[in-house]
């Protein structure tokens, strides 16, 4: 019973046993992947909205022969509508002997309450809050990783909404564990990474800048790390204007001045109002958030076998 709560857990050595195993499986013909861990239970129970990181562990878990139990809207649909705790919840799924239950909660560390109460099934962060999305930073790093052939040495620029989102949080936790990659923040000060992320680079000895000048940032990048504006989580006192928001896009211009060989990730989803990616780049090769997304499928199902054997 392993559960993975946040990328802290993961270590250059494991990080390493995962992509392998990623590489390992991706190589199967769907034949061969089918029957691998038929009798097996993975629930995805989200209290939050979710395409990518559902469906891809949904889609990971049947590619292997595993049952799928989804609770999508379980705020709406399950007895948590009856007021009922995470850690009941987490009690009745064991014994249910599910073996993986993937968890999106509203709630930063709420998925660490439901592991606290698991005593059989393992528990995998789907995303809680503001706090983490690990799984997302093992697939950002397995993209990268697939791109430069490592994770160090690289200059990283993280840009958008780096308070409120998870991914650049989970991702910049991940990579410090790794040397000489230098990070620079792009974003207002209102939504600027959190001082808790900064104290790890600290530990970590990582160098890293905040900034406002997009262009300059960008100049020097291997990796462009964009995010949305997480409107879903409202800061009190702080109005994000048009002017803001188109100040921090990658549009043609930014694309203009960042070397040939950067790529361009983003998690997504892209919103469709602020277009934080301008479509009208969507064709340059080095926008690889699409490859990203689908490396997902590949990582999640690298992750839901190593737990079923027992490896992680
Ligand atoms: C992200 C998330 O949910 O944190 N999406 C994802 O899982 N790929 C990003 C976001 O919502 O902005």
């Amino acid at each position: 019973m392993g559960h993975i709560l946040s990328a802290e857990q993961f270590d250059p050595n494991s990080l390493n046993d995962i992509f392998e195993r990623t590489y390992e499986l991706a190589n199967l013909d769907r034949r061969e992947l089918i029957d691998r861990h038929i009798g097996s239970q993975l629930i995805t129970f989200f209290y939050a909205s979710s395409t990518r990181t559902r469906i891809s562990f949904e889609l990971a878990a049947r590619s292997m022969g595993v049952g799928v139990t989804s609770v999508p809207d379980a705020e709406d649909t399950s007895s948590v509508f009856k007021g009922e705790t995470i850690e009941d919840t987490a009690r009745v799924l064991n014994n249910y002997e599910a073996d993986i239950v993937v968890m999106r909660t509203k709630v930063e560390g709420d998925t660490a309450k439901a592991a606290a109460a698991s005593d059989y099934t393992s528990i995998i962060n789907g995303g809680d809050g503001s706090g983490e999305h690990p799984t997302q930073a093992l697939l950002d790093a397995y993209t990268i990783q697939d791109e430069f052939g490592g994770l160090d040495g690289l200059n990283i620029v993280f840009g958008g909404d780096l308070r409120r989102g998870r991914t650049v949080r989970s991702l910049t936790k991940l990579l410090a564990n790794f040397g000489g990659n230098q990070f620079k923040f792009v974003s207002i000060p209102e939504l600027q990474i959190g001082q808790d992320i900064k104290n790890r680079l600290d530990e970590h000895d990582i160098e890293y800048e905040e900034t406002t000048d997009k262009l300059s940032a960008l100049s020097d990048a291997d990796v462009v790390y964009w995010t949305r504006l997480q409107s879903e989580r409202p800061i009190p006192g702080v109005e994000i204007t048009e002017e803001i928001i188109n100040q921090f896009k990658i549009d043609a211009a930014a694309m203009e001045v960042m070397p040939h060989e950067a790529i361009v990730m983003h998690p997504l989803p892209r919103d469709s109002k602020h277009n934080e990616i301008d479509t009208a780049i969507d064709h340059d090769p080095r926008i690889k958030m699409f490859d990203q997304a689908g490396n997902g499928k590949l990582v999640r199902a690298a992750l839901i076998d190593m737990i079923l054997s027992e490896e992680l």
